[in-house]
């Protein structure tokens, strides 16, 4: 096979973004609270503040993903800001977003939008999050209000980033409030109600979305790890596999499209998790460098949903050295093609990320395609977001030859 990745016609091809990790001064939502915690001083090393203040620079942001070539952006609404108080809704900020929206459009960038990337607003984390009462129903109310942002324009709507990473949060909470012994060993950490909660926000979403903007196409993004089973981890690896990852992608069938995100693997023994064996490449989160790993992800989600069409929402790198960024990328994305060729149902890939951002709790993970300078917030584009941002334009793209299969 030649080293070149041809895109097939209209696959999306775009960066993606989420409003905490860029915006900056997100003061009302939990996130923002808990990295003001004195309770869990120590566990953030940095502060959001004003993270890559995309909320004012998105303009410029926009204008460089465009300027390389990009055809696609994924950015997620921030409902802490939406609707700072239960049923106090910001047509300001509505305002702020419909003119993201339109501004994507007008730059030849096809806007995805996240609704929910992690952050909560402060009043919703306070009453119980997600495992709430009446979660599902504050969120359908949430979304219906925030209907003029994506009245048109919006082929694609992600209702909930990862809700995988979020259940396990939410379990972690319930346990730490003293409301969660019931978890036990055997749940490698998932309680069963978050889990449930999550996926009848997400059905409680598509619905609203059907009815209220029925062009828009609706999916879900889930983390997907893969698992590599050291022997006699098989059974663990099994009951890992459907709490942390199956549940969520299953649940995503029959829509119009399921997210996949992908970063690296995960060991997995007669324990549970295993650390990165000693010797291999880290990357600066501490993972594996392991470039196949969205090829495996796709995989594995095709074989839990077969015919869902795939985007890839997530893909990067945290790395200081772009080069290694290239040939990361260039290695999951011979992953992909080859997908293709055996019949995989791949729509588009979006990298993570567009910017240096706040990566929860640290600025040095770096997994931008352009530097921000945390003081000026001045934008430098790194080698990887052009040669990148060129296949949206050219169609095609030319992968570092140690990846070439
Ligand atoms: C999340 C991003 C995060 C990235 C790298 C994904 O889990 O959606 O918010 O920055 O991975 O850790």
């Amino acid at each position: 096979m030649s080293n070149s990745f041809h895109l097939p016609e209209s696959f999306l091809w775009g960066a993606s973004t989420a409003a905490h990790q860029i915006e900056g001064m997100n003061v009302n939502s939990d996130f923002w609270a808990h990295e003001h915690n004195e309770l869990l001083a120590g566990r953030f090393k940095d502060k959001s503040g004003d993270a890559c203040d995309s909320y004012h620079r998105w303009p410029e942001d926009m204008d460089l993903l465009a300027g390389f070539g990009f055809t696609d952006y994924r950015f997620s609404i921030e409902w802490a800001r939406i609707e700072p108080a239960p049923g106090e809704f910001s047509n300001a900020e509505i305002a702020h977003y419909r003119a993201m929206v339109e501004g994507a459009i007008e730059r030849g960038l096809r806007p995805m939008l996240t609704l929910n990337h992690f952050t909560l607003p402060r009043w919703f984390d306070e009453q119980g999050g997600w495992l709430s009462d009446d979660a599902v129903e504050i969120f359908g109310r949430f979304i219906e209000a925030a209907a003029p942002i994506f009245a048109s324009g919006v082929e694609r709507i992600c209702t909930i980033n990862e809700p995988n990473m979020v259940a396990r949060f939410a379990t972690l909470r319930k346990m730490l409030t003293g409301a969660g012994n019931e978890v036990v060993a055997s749940d490698h950490g998932y309680d069963g109600s978050a889990t449930q909660a999550l996926i009848k926000a997400h059905k409680k979403a598509v619905d609203v979305l059907k009815r209220i903007a029925p062009h828009i196409q609706t999916g879900w993004s889930v983390a997907i790890q893969n698992q590599h089973v050291v022997e006699g981890g098989e059974v663990v690896a099994a009951e890992i596999a459907e709490r942390a990852r199956d549940v969520f992608v299953r649940a995503s069938a029959g829509d119009d499209w399921t997210g996949v995100q992908s970063y690296a693997r995960v060991f997995i023994g007669p324990e549970g998790e295993l650390p990165v064996p000693e010797g291999a490449q880290k990357t600066l989160t501490g993972w594996e460098y392991y470039p196949p790993a969205l090829g495996e992800a796709l995989r594995t989600v095709w074989a839990l949903v077969p015919g869902t069409p795939i985007i890839v929402t997530e893909n990067g790198i945290a790395e200081s050295d772009d080069a290694r960024r290239i040939a990361y990328t260039s290695g999951a994305l011979d992953g992909l093609r080859t997908a293709l060729a055996d019949g995989i149902d791949v729509r588009g890939y979006y990298h993570w990320s567009a910017l240096d951002n706040y990566e929860w709790g640290s600025y040095i993970p770096t997994f931008g395609l352009i530097a921000v300078d945390r003081e000026t917030f001045v934008r430098t584009p790194k080698p990887s977001a052009a040669w990148l941002g060129a296949a949206g334009s050219d169609r095609s793209l030319q992968l570092a030859t140690e990846s070439a299969s």
